[in-house]
């Protein structure tokens, strides 16, 4: 049984104490927030469960094996270190940290004390995002030449960070996930119009195979887009998390090279052939990934989700906040 303690019950706190509290082999034990209204709400729909607005009572509290932090990315280092430091293994938000040295000093301490971390990359739990795995993996798309991406809405703004931070994690994380060639380099552009925090923003990612990736994230948009491309060689997918009944598409469509005799002489056809889309899982991705996280702990097993990939994630903001502060400047990865 693995006994959690959660910190942070604002807008995303509910679904993981709600996941957490569902799956077997796993007890929310306790529920801490500074917010007592927040706290009252979360006792009412779990009466059983203790709540406190002190986190070192849950940190400290010798019945809790793992603690999940849900908080605003500025507290998570302070949060999560002081969690380890008593020896619980930690479930946290992403972005992990809010810089890469805080991500290196809670792996090392971690690793020091032998405990886990996962952070909490939920899209790479969603059956969409799996399925692009498989047909990455079993070189259904051939030689990946592009990842791109559009994640933009009107909202909701934030008011510790920009956007590149609030919704460029998801894709970064995803991209790492799906594409195992680490990319060498980035370039962001954007532009804030309000209160000083970029609200629209532009990165691309360079890989040294030609990969490129393109993300477009974005708070100011009149209508809500999930879309990301991805183009091989053979094939290319479209993945649309907006559509409830075919999420993934995948077109039979590219360019054939017929010679490759200078380039005047380039023979290129087109190719359009079928396009079909394969099934795509139907669950809750923080379920699967709450039951992860069970097993991770219990079987002594290393996440996929682990600290590491929360640090790639990490480093990309900080290089695509650089790139954007120097009007787009390219940054070494
Ligand atoms: N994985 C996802 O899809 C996803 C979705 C939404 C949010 N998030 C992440 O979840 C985290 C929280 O986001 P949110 O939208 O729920 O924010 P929120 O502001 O709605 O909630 C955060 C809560 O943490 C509480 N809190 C802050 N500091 C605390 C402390 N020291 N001790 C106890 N409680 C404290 C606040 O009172 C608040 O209720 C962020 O890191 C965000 O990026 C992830």
């Amino acid at each position: 049984m693995l006994r959690i303690g959660i910190i942070g019950y604002g807008y995303w706190g509910p679904n993981i104490l709600r996941n957490f509290s569902s799956i077997e082999g796993a007890q929310v034990v306790s529920v801490c927030d500074i917010d007592r209204q927040l706290l009252a709400r979360a006792k009412k729909a779990f009466p059983s469960m203790r709540a406190t607005c002190d986190c070192r009572e849950l940190t400290s509290s010798p019945d809790i094996d793992a603690v999940a932090v849900i908080t605003p990315v500025s507290t998570h280092y302070e949060l999560a270190k002081c969690a380890l430091l008593n020896g619980k293994h930690v479930f946290v938000e992403k972005p992990f940290t809010s810089t890469s040295t805080q991500a290196e000093e809670l792996i090392e301490l971690a690793a020091r004390k032998n405990l886990k971390i996962m952070v909490d990359h939920t899209f790479l739990f969603t059956g969409a995002v799996r399925k692009m795995k498989e047909v990455i993996g079993n070189g259904t798309l051939g030689k990946l030449y592009y990842y791109d991406s559009m994640r933009v809405n009107l909202g909701q703004f934030q008011h510790d960070v920009n956007v590149i931070w609030d919704l460029a994690p998801h894709d970064l994380s995803i991209m790492d996930y799906l594409i195992e060639e680490r990319p060498n380099a980035l370039i962001a552009t954007g532009q804030s119009h309000f209160n000083g925090l970029e609200d629209i923003a532009y990165i691309t990612v360079y890989f040294p195979n030609n990969i490129i990736a393109h993300f477009n994230v974005n708070w100011l948009s009149p209508v809500k887009m999930r879309t990301t491309l991805l183009g091989g060689e053979k094939k290319m997918l479209v993945w649309n998390d907006l559509d409830a009944d075919e999420k993934i598409k995948i077109y039979d469509k590219g360019v054939d090279i017929q010679s490759r005799e200078g380039v005047y002489n380039l023979l290129v056809s087109y190719r359009s052939g079928d396009m079909w889309a394969p099934k795509v899982e139907q669950h809750e991705a923080l379920r699967l990934e709450a039951e992860y996280f069970r097993d991770c702990v219990l079987n002594d097993e290393t996440p996929f989700n682990d600290g590491e990939a929360g640090l790639r994630v990490v480093k990309m903001l900080e290089a695509a906040h650089k790139s954007l502060k120097n009007k787009g400047e390219m940054v070494s990865l």
